[in-house]
């Protein structure tokens, strides 16, 4: 039987007897990339390394890097996702390059862990116009007996990897995937269909490209291998378990929630206990950090919160005393202490931290509970208004998403605007007396709002045309600085994709387009096609603001005059905002 630390100690041991220098996990909070909140994969403290830095442990080096993902928080609770895991990961900095590396993986899988090749399938990259098909790793994986039926070609939403934030070193990859006979569909799918027939266990990269800031891949000098092998989900298949929280790592912690789980419904139960599991494990992690996050409003310690709260808000779901998230962080500190040592360094901190963010909440949390309940009964369309949404913020400390969340298990939605608005409006009242600093800054800080507002409006013409008609908006929030967008759409965007959208925003800036506006009825604006959303909250007359040849939105504006003054749109991030809604973050350089 491998449990956990007996394949940390086996990968490592692999490639130490290969030449690799092992390298200890870096910190979850990443140096020097303001595109990313968390480490999210073993390759992202090394970037420097992998553009051609000299590294301190030479060209081979191999580690297990803690890792947190929140773009699938709505997704924890199924199977396989997690918002904190394991990463283990070999790397080749200019040295050993496709040959070595599949040759290893192979050899690892089988010899090592001994599982049996037949059940093995690999995808190769099929092929672009910004790099050839990878007929170099299909080859090396065909000699070594994988026949032809289990060597998948696919595009580059599926055998791309990079960068980890915006920019950075990326390239083709080849996936190993484990066969689930049985399950699925049948020989006929491939590992592109999420049918459940094939479980990705190991991604070898192969980062000979950097991703510039204008969006285009040129050769790195330095041709790099870069994999990455999820610790938790190939326990889990090697033990033949059905989802990843029945590993050796979570069963003192479920066998405790199982305990003090006393809810009858099943499926309930089983959701709430691996949520509290995983997010009090991601929480164990960032308060015991190296560099230590704490719960606040914004940025890292905004996701920090949200998770302890969502725990919170489950464990009550399912009839629990509170302090049983501390009785589980302290479980979690003794199973990983000799492994990261700085959670038991830090372990005051986590638990004091901890607890007190559970106080905060706990006193707000069955009144705000109540309180939403209340505006089930009142609410009008369907929709929770901004304001409610703000009052559930500020009085109960209910973060946004986590209305959203109650609301969508509700068949309702929020007004997000709404709630932007009501945000704003408090932020200003708040700030009444700092106003004045900022007056002599105000008309130009206007100026880029406007520009903003019109590369906002580009934004949703694009992926409406790219990827569906259906698209709306589902909140915006523009700053001086930066744009941001809520729309519905049901996954993440690939890297291709998004590519795609600052493409056609850019071309339309490139067209020196003059903005139009002009003021008519809502039954009229809806006759010329106009875009709008939240209809209840426009007057009898609105403006129609016209980008011709690109889109025709009513809007209150101010907007830019002729698309040329926007100059260069670019994304920055695009991420999960709540069930159904992604968010662009977008700047105008
Ligand atoms: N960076 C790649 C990944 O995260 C391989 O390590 O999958």
């Amino acid at each position: 039987m491998i449990n956990s630390n007996t394949l940390r100690l086996k990968f490592l041991d692999f490639f130490r007897e290969r030449k690799h220098t092992i390298i200890k996990s870096s910190s979850l909070i990443p140096d020097n990339d303001p595109t990313v909140l968390f480490t999210t994969a073993g390759m992202h403290p090394l970037v420097p390394y992998l553009l051609g830095a000299k590294h301190p442990g030479g060209v081979r080096l191999a580690n297990v890097q803690k890792c947190v993902r929140t773009v699938d928080i709505e997704n924890v609770g199924d199977a396989t996702h997690c918002t904190f895991f394991e990463m283990l990961g070999n790397w080749s900095l200019g040295d050993y390059f496709k040959n070595e590396s599949i040759n290893w993986s192979y050899e690892f899988l089988t010899e090592v862990l001994q599982i049996d090749p037949k059940n093995l399938a690999v995808s190769v990259f099929e092929g672009d116009s910004d790099a050839p098909r990878d007929d170099i790793s299909a080859k090396v994986w065909s000699d070594l007996g994988i026949s032809k039926d289990r060597i998948f070609y696919l595009p580059k939403k599926n055998n791309w990897w990079g960068p980890a934030g915006a920019t950075g070193p990326c390239g083709p990859d080849t996936e190993i995937f484990v066969i689930r006979q049985n399950i699925g569909c049948d020989d006929n799918c491939s590992p592109a269909c999420d049918c459940g027939r094939y479980v990705e266990i190991w991604n070898n990269v192969f980062m000979e490209y950097n991703k510039d800031a204008n969006g285009n891949y040129e050769a790195l000098k330095q041709k790099n291998v870069d994999t990455g092998m999820g610790l938790e989900r190939t326990v889990s298949m090697l033990n033949g378990c059905t989802s990843v929280y029945e590993i050796d790592i979570f069963k003192d912690v479920m066998n405790l929630l199982r305990e003090n789980c006393s809810v009858q419904d099943e499926a309930i139960a089983i959701r709430g206990m691996r949520v509290i599991a995983d997010h009090i494990r991601t929480t164990v992690f960032l308060l015991g950090d190296e560099k230590g996050v704490t719960p606040s409003n914004t940025d890292q310690g905004y996701i920090l919160r949200r998770l302890i709260r969502r725990a919170l808000r489950f464990a009550r779901q399912l009839d629990m005393r509170s302090s049983i998230l501390t009785d589980i962080a302290k479980i979690y500190i003794d199973v990983y202490k000799d492994i990261y040592k700085e959670l038991y360094t830090n372990c005051e901190r986590v638990i004091v931290e901890l607890e007190k963010e559970v106080k905060r909440f706990e006193s707000t949390l069955q009144q705000g509970l109540k309180e939403f309940e209340k505006l089930l009964k009142y609410i009008q369309n369907s929709r929770i208004s901004g304001k409610a949404a703000f009052r559930l913020y500020d009085t109960f400390g209910f973060p946004i998403e986590m209305t959203q969340e109650l609301a969508s298990d509700n068949n309702v939605i929020v007004d997000m605007d709404g709630y932007e608005n009501a945000f704003k409006e408090h932020q200003i009242k708040s700030q009444a007396g700092a106003e004045q600093k900022f007056k002599g800054g105000l008309a130009d800080t206007g100026l880029q709002t406007a520009r903003l507002h019109t590369a906002t409006h580009l934004l949703l013409a694009s992926l409406k045309k790219l990827l569906s008609q259906d698209i709306s908006q589902k909140g915006s929030n523009i700053t001086a600085d930066r744009l941001r967008f809520d729309f519905n759409f049901s996954r993440p965007l690939s890297a291709i994709e998004l590519q795609e959208i600052e493409s056609m925003v850019n071309n339309a800036i490139d067209a020196n387009v003059n903005i139009t506006c002009e003021e008519m009825s809502l039954e009229d604006a809806k006759k010329v096609g106009a875009t709008g959303v939240f209809e209840s909250k426009y007057k009898e007359i609105v403006k129609v603001y016209t980008i011709p040849g690109y889109s025709k939105e009513i809007c209150g504006g101010p907007h830019a005059t002729n698309t040329k003054e926007l100059g260069r749109f670019k994304i920055l991030k695009e991420q999960s905002s709540s069930s159904g809604i992604r968010r662009i973050k977008a700047i105008l350089e």
